[in-house]
């Protein structure tokens, strides 16, 4: 009574076709994976999460820009003696380590800080001002701001990850001539000064096109020699490939010279593997220094004037 054959059939194919979709679906995601191109050094993971951001978060950052004065014309004098526009790897000087911390601030910032001022250590900071990851701004939140004058004051590096992580290849010479400026006009709103130094996102450094406007603005171009590979670790479990992997690479009679990528964004990062890099620096004999000192540069050329305006 009731039974209504026809409906079950329909049930039945409904589920069917539901089911076929969504296996799908599922295989062209892994399919779409595999094929994504490998960038030798980038970070895949941290690729992957930037990229899985919706379109209208990312379009955010098209149109809101940092307030008060443009900065393209702002003088972008080639001062010192390290080179600009050409990616450079390690520090200068034996038993030198340069630990630097991408993509913040962030929640973990502020512990990571707690240790590196505990110990009196200094680390250099390449800060996104508007992260589609974090869904923040370095300019409009004032307790992101406070953790950069934070990092200021008490003598690390700050330094530029670009205003929204794009991969700075695909976006044409006006598309980077905006990463850097905008984030440039968000940290002279909050720190005053810009930073000459900058990494690229995904540790793209190959690009020819990118390296030329990085260096028409003035820019020192800071890649890495040891990548703790912290973006893949989400567990406490995890992030012991990356402690093993520093030690693995850092030379035991503390005469290598190092520039380290880590994430000051990442709880692992921020709660196991700064204690234990600092741990096997200190056993070592390292002595840990900002990236501007580290290659022989002096502190006043870290940062530019933004007043000072090109004729
Ligand atoms: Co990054």
């Amino acid at each position: 009574m009731g039974y209504d054959k026809s409906g079950e059939t329909r049930a039945i194919v409904i589920t069917i076709l539901v089911l076929t979709s969504m296996l799908i679906t599922f295989g062209l995601a892994i399919f779409a994976d595999r094929l994504q191109p490998d960038h030798g050094d980038a970070s895949s993971l941290e690729r992957k999460s930037y990229d899985n951001v919706p379109p209208s978060v990312l379009s955010r950052g098209d149109s809101d820009i940092p307030e008060g004065k443009p900065l393209f014309n702002m003088s972008r004098p080639h001062i010192g003696d390290v080179p600009y526009g050409q990616a450079i790897f390690s520090c200068s000087k034996p038993g030198q380590i340069a630990l630097t911390f991408d993509d913040g601030p962030f929640y973990w910032t502020n512990h990571v800080l707690d240790q590196l001022d505990g110990l009196n250590i200094k680390g250099t900071f390449f800060i996104t001002g508007n992260s589609p990851v974090l869904s923040r701004r370095i300019d409009t939140n004032p307790e992101y701001a406070a953790l950069i004058r934070r990092m200021r004051s008490r003598g690390h590096q700050i330094a530029s990850h670009t205003w929204s992580h794009k991969h700075l290849k695909d976006i044409g010479r006006e598309g980077r001539y905006n990463e850097m400026v905008y984030n440039e006009m968000a940290l002279r709103n909050v720190m005053t000064t810009p930073p000459t130094y900058m990494r690229p996102p995904y540790g793209e450094w190959r690009d020819p096109d990118s390296m030329q406007d990085l260096k028409a603005l003035g820019y020192h171009v800071i890649m890495y020699n040891i990548d703790t590979r912290d973006y893949n670790c989400n567990t406490e479990t995890d992030i012991e490939d990356s402690i093993s992997l520093f030690k693995d690479a850092l030379r035991e009679d503390g005469n290598g010279s190092y520039i380290v990528l880590a994430h000051d964004v990442r709880e692992w990062t921020a709660k196991k593997l700064l204690p234990a890099m600092i741990h096997t620096m200190d056993l070592r004999g390292y002595h840990a220094v900002t990236v501007g000192e580290c290659l022989g540069d002096s502190e006043f050329n870290w940062y530019r004037d933004p007043d000072d305006v090109e004729d």
